[in-house]
């Protein structure tokens, strides 16, 4: 018998097969107490972190860890860095705000996000409008397009109840049905169409001219400008901020149509009346789910820098 084929010993398994025998050698100590602090850290890490299933939530663990309170901490990691920027942001005089290149555009930056969140389902994700809700990216305005113009406009709203300040607060299109003749708002339509400078009947947007300036003009302008134009030859610059003089008549006389610029729709908002409402966005119209003024400015920021701002 050579030395290899010695048996150690350390008896056999009792596996046996074609006469070759599987001796029962002992496991590494290394390896069996690896194995050991296995269990031993398996069992800890149960009762450490979120682990044993029960009915309705896992059990929590001591340490307290879970991956949405690792969330949360990164996020306040954020807002505590950003909180400096958003003190200053909700008391910013907003006409200087571009003379701070970093706090506009962290307020730019911070204002997209509102956007998103809370204006896109009506203006549209690009700010491009639709019909009856104003695109955001031109340089026409109902209300102002200056930054402070703008901030009024989200805190306040336009038309709600929400608040007493809110924009054209008891001023709307009213209804013609019945106060002008069928023929009657023919040749207003047609007036409207020649002061866009669209195709018009001349003899009835003559007509119409007369009707324009005793039903119409006092809200849209002699030349259908605008109450926004008519107001901006105001002295008192803050007459344009104040709420009472603007009626928010939309200009008739440049292509833009927020309701659309064919005859039929010029005449169903004639016919009809058009009043457009915005929530008030402050919270302190809007309790649940306003913005502070930090969000306010940083959303004025944000639609002003989109192409359109004055
Ligand atoms: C529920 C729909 C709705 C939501 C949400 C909404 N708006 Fe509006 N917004 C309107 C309507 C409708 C008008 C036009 C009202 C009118 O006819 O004068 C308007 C008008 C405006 C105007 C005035 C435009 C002009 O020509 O002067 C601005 C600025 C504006 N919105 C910004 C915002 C911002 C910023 C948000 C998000 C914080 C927002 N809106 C959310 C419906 C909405
Ligand atoms: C009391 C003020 C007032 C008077 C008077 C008035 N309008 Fe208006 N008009 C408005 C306002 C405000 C709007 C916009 C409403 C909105 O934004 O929802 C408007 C909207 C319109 C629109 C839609 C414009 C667009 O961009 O789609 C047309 C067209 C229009 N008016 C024509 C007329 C004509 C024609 C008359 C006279 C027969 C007239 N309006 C009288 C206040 C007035």
């Amino acid at each position: 018998m050579s030395k290899q084929e010695e048996k150690p010993d350390v008896g056999t398994t009792g596996h046996s097969w074609d006469g070759i025998e599987e001796l029962n050698n002992p496991l590494p100590r290394w390896w069996v107490w690896l194995f050991y602090l296995t269990i031993v850290w398996g069992i800890w890490y149960t009762i450490a972190y979120p682990a044993w299933p029960g009915i309705k939530d896992a059990t929590a663990g001591y340490l307290g860890y879970s991956t949405r309170g690792e969330v949360a901490a990164d996020i306040k990691a954020v807002e505590d860095a950003n909180a400096a920027l958003t003190a200053e942001l909700a008391s910013v005089d907003l006409a200087t705000l571009a003379d701070n290149a970093e706090l506009n555009q962290f307020a730019v930056n911070a204002g997209g996000a509102v956007f998103r969140a809370n204006c896109s389902q009506c203006h549209g994700s690009g700010a491009a409008g639709a019909k009856g809700y104003p695109n955001l990216l031109d340089d026409e305005w109902l209300w102002g397009g200056r930054i402070d113009e703008i901030a009024y406009t989200v805190s306040h709203g336009i038309r709600n109840e929400q608040s007493f300040d809110a924009r054209g607060f008891g001023g709307e299109m009213p209804a013609f049905d019945g106060v002008l003749a069928d023929e009657e708002i023919d040749a207003v339509v047609a007036h409207v169409l020649a002061l866009a400078g669209e195709d018009h009947d001349a003899a009835l947007a003559e007509t119409g001219a007369t009707l324009f300036l005793d039903n119409c003009a006092a809200c849209h302008g002699d030349n259908g400008e605008g109450s926004l134009a008519a107001t901006r030859s105001y002295e008192d610059p803050e007459d344009l901020i104040a709420n009472g003089e603007m009626t928010g008549a939309p200009a008739l006389n440049n292509k833009v149509w927020l309701f659309g610029g064919d005859a039929a729709s010029i005449r169903e908002s004639i016919v009809g009346g058009r009043a457009g409402v915005m929530p008030a966005w402050n919270e302190d119209f809007r309790p649940a789910g306003g913005l502070t003024q930090a969000e306010v400015n940083a959303v004025a920021a944000y639609v002003h820098q989109l192409g359109g701002g004055q």
